[in-house]
């Protein structure tokens, strides 16, 4: 028994330890965090529960049998975050890299099994090499089991992947897989293959950074949701970011009080709107001013910003927002904003988080380069997510709500629940001008301004679309607060339910 009590011990210290006190040093010298400290920031203090610290790998290849590491290069376990429990996973990079093999993949799959099980997030800190290059194939099929289980747990429990090191190869498909990945900046890097692949096969000579940094992927490609400056940073985002979210699909949205009053008035918001219709304002100020406490979560703010996305509450309980942003490129839907904002959407519907749609857009962008770039099939994503959607849906038009884009900003048509205009909102085909020089092509420019002014006098406005139901109300901007939590608390009990089939089948 004590024999037994001693290598216990034993054991957890080596655990500890990782791939030792010089491996520990060089990830503190990058301005990395160990594995086990990030679980200490992420988690609450003290309820961090260790499964699987024994665990070590098979491979007798390369000399491996004589090079173990309890654990294998991965913690895992369970813990809470402010009160609510989460299944966690933290790569080790002091030991192989926090490469993957079998026995590494196998605790994490554990903890997946273990979170939908029970319906509960799985949050993995991501720091590895990839697969466990002495293990071979074995280390592949380990991999694919961790996707398999992403794919399974996708829509059914969050998934969050923080990046916090370099993840090459398999590393950065199962975070692919989850549902938010945020990056630290200068520590983090994504790529299928690294810089050293990359110049043999195509002679191009780039760093890891460009290739993929958090900058790179948080800004270009849309990989990663968030890119932030440190490991205590990304962690503490992640805990703020997981009081929004649902335990699973089978939970309600985290309830917590709120000391900002339902009805507060905005007053500000009335003059929010600027005189001239091409002058821009910042949608920022109407989400904020919106939402309880002014607390918005945005996720990616460097990519696709015509579109606004992220979590705030009303009543303490989550809502998303989806919000044209009228100061970048006029707010216009674009490839990136569409698929930007469509996934967010598919996963506000997945997990039961009502939707709040702003609108300002002047329509879809024109050019070569969209079309050439396939807008009908990115932008038909946006109209597919939003058409599927069961969820509360709210849209608030504020501004413009012009062509193609009026109907998928969740519009009535697309089973808005409720759908409010300021008085200030202007719902037609195009703008007036646009408008009239194609109907009134060829005439002189005292007809044209003639006909952009009846033009605009007849459908400048809300009341042609409420005239036909289009618009449930035109309301105050200082009453948008307080009409979009009454319209929640309507909607709470909200059932809606598509027809049957296997799964959709949106435009990828
Ligand atoms: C085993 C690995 C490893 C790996 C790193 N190490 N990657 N061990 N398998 N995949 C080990 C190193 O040998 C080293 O061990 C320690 O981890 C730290 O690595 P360094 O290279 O010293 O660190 P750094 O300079 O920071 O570079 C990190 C790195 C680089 C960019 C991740 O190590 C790298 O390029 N590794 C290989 C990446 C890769 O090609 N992976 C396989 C992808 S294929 P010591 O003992 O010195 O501490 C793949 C297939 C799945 O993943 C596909 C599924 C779709």
């Amino acid at each position: 028994m004590s024999a037994n009590i001693a290598e216990m011990e034993k054991r957890r210290s080596a655990a500890k330890l990782g791939g030792g006190q010089k491996r520990i040093d060089a990830q503190h010298a990058k301005g990395k965090l160990t594995a086990r400290e990030r679980l200490d920031v992420l988690l609450d203090e003290g309820s961090f529960e260790e499964m699987d610290l024994y665990v070590e790998h098979d491979c007798v290849d390369f000399g491996m049998q004589d090079q173990k590491f309890p654990g294998d290069g991965v913690v895992t376990g369970s813990g809470t975050i402010n009160g609510r429990l989460v299944y966690v996973f933290s790569q080790d990079f002091t030991v192989f890299g926090g490469s993957l093999s079998a026995r590494h993949a196998q605790k994490i799959c554990k903890v997946m099994d273990a979170a939908l099980k029970v319906g509960a997030p799985v949050i993995g800190l991501n720091d590895s090499g990839g697969a466990r290059i002495q293990e071979g194939v074995a280390s592949l099929g380990g991999y694919a089991d961790v996707f398999q289980r992403n794919v399974l747990a996708s829509g059914v429990v969050p998934q969050l992947s923080l990046i916090m090191g370099p993840c090459a190869g398999g590393a950065v498909y199962s975070p692919a897989m989850t549902d938010f990945i945020f990056m630290v900046k200068d520590s983090s890097y994504m790529f299928v293959t690294g810089p050293e692949v990359v110049k043999t096969v195509t002679n191009e000579v780039v760093t890891q950074e460009e290739l993929g940094g958090a900058i790179t992927h948080s800004s270009k490609t849309s990989v990663s949701d968030l890119a932030l400056e440190n490991d205590i940073e990304a962690l503490l985002a992640a805990r703020d970011f997981f009081d929004f979210l649902p335990s699973s699909n089978r939970d309600d949205v985290p309830e917590r009080p709120s000391a900002d009053a339902w009805d507060r008035l905005e007053p500000s918001l009335d003059t929010i709107i600027p005189p001239s219709a091409n002058q821009p304002y910042d949608m920022h100020e109407v989400i904020r001013k919106t939402v309880d406490e002014g607390e918005f979560f945005e996720l990616q703010p460097q990519h696709g910003g015509n579109i606004i996305i992220g979590f705030g509450r009303i009543e303490g309980r989550t809502i998303g927002v989806v919000a044209n942003q009228p100061m970048v490129l006029a707010g216009v839907l674009d490839i990136n904003s569409s698929r930007k904002a469509a996934r967010f959407v598919r996963f506000c519907d997945a997990f039961n988080i009502p939707i709040v749609t702003f609108v300002d857009v002047p329509g879809f962008l024109p050019g070569t380069d969209q079309e050439h770039n396939g807008i009908i099939k990115h932008g038909a994503k946006l109209l597919f997510a939003y058409a599927e959607a069961t969820v509360p849906k709210i849209t608030v038009i504020t501004r413009k709500a012009y062509g193609g884009a009026y109907d998928v900003m969740s519009s009535k048509h697309l089973r808005g629940d409720l759908n409010y205009a300021w008085p200030t909102a202007e719902i037609a085909v195009m703008g007036a001008k646009g408008a009239v020089e194609i109907i009134f092509r060829g005439q002189d420019a005292d007809g044209i301004a003639a006909k952009t002014k009846e033009y605009e006098d007849r459908f400048a406005n809300p009341f042609v679309a409420a005239s036909r139901g289009y618009i449930d109300e035109v309301i105050y901007p200082h009453s948008t607060r307080r009409r979009i939590a009454l319209g929640l608390r309507k909607l709470r009990n909200k059932e809606l339910e598509n027809p049957w089939k296997k799964h959709d089948n949106i435009p990828l």
